[in-house]
């Protein structure tokens, strides 16, 4: 399905708001994340990280995280919010993965601008997922 352009902007925005929120005092690196599902519901995240560092949680994994607590599991585009439009981590990139292999990931800056954007099967080819353990769930049935 077609993101617009118009779309595309909004989910940025988005991003760039929540980043707002990131709980980032170790790192200082605040990441803000919006996800578009299917039927248009929009789930945001920033990362929240911890005293004991290991428990930080990505904002992508926040709002994946968020989306599927409430049993949004289709999903279209995500854009991911950073000071200069840094890309998502591996761990996110396969937690993606286990629900969208085409997803469209958006990589914008604090300034709110469009920088880049690429399908996930660009930013995580061959991956391994559900189809290699025989789970056809029907989201994500060939990779
Ligand atoms: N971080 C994210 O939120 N997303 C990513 O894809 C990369 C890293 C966070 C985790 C940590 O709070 C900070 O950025 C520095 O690694």
């Amino acid at each position: 399905m077609n993101v617009s352009l118009d779309a595309k902007h909004r989910l940025i925005r988005l991003a760039c708001e929540v980043r707002k929120h990131a709980y980032a005092p170790y790192s200082n690196y605040l990441v803000g994340a919006a996800l578009l599902t299917k039927e248009g519901a929009i789930f945001s995240g920033c990362n929240v990280e911890n005293a004991s560092y290991g428990l930080t949680c990505c904002a992508e994994r926040v709002a994946i995280f968020k989306a599927v607590s409430e049993k949004a599991l289709e999903w279209l585009a995500m854009a991911i919010v950073t000071k200069d439009g840094g890309a998502p981590c591996g761990a996110c990139r396969q937690v993606m993965n286990e629900f969208n292999s085409d997803l469209l990931v958006l990589l914008g800056d604090e300034k709110g601008n469009l920088l880049r954007e690429m399908t996930l099967k660009q930013l995580l080819p061959d991956a391994f997922g559900p189809y290699n353990l025989n789970l056809t769930h029907g989201l994500n049935a060939t990779t």
